[in-house]
């Protein structure tokens, strides 16, 4: 019995150490080094690390799978963003960031989009990935 439940033990554990979410696991490094390439496009006005300042726009950690507008402390959200009742699931982000204006009227996000579907499929492995990376060092570096 106490065999069974030291390796039961052994399984808990392992399986917490190897599901964490946010490593690279799920997207091979070339698809992530693709999207942070696109990424680039992001930076000047957004931060995507843990307690990253907000810029222009909301600091982006954890913004997967969270209700729009509700970044901590940020200011410059648009009424429309704010009443959306948008959830960021990968779809809502990939219709957003295809065309800001279009998907979103009114939105303060003046960006022009990404209209190749190859390219949102990077950002978005990259945004997703990232966005649950608890690692406080910039990522700039990780790929
Ligand atoms: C010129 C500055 C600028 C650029 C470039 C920009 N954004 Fe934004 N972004 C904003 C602003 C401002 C908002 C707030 C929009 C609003 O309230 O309508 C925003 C909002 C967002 C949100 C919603 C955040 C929330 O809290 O609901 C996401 C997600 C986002 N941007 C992703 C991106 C991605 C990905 C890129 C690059 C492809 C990008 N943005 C490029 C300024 C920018």
């Amino acid at each position: 019995m106490k065999g069974f439940v030291t390796a039961s033990l052994a399984v808990f554990v392992s399986c917490l150490v190897f599901s964490s979410p946010g490593t690279t696991q799920d997207y091979d490094r070339a698809t992530l080094g693709a999207g942070k390439i696109m990424y680039m496009r992001c930076i000047s006005c957004h931060t995507i690390t843990k307690n990253g300042r907000n810029l222009v726009g909301p600091n982006l950690w954890g913004v997967v799978g969270a209700i729009a507008g509700t970044r901590d402390g940020f200011k410059g959200y648009s009424e429309a963003l704010k009443t959306s009742e948008i959830v960021w699931s990968r779809e809502t982000l990939e219709e957003y960031i295809k065309d800001p204006a279009v998907f979103l009227p009114g939105t303060n996000m003046i960006y022009k989009g990404l209209p190749k579907e190859k390219d949102r499929a990077a950002l978005l492995a990259y945004l997703e990935t990232e966005s649950a990376n608890e690692n406080a060092e910039h990522e700039s570096f990780r790929y």
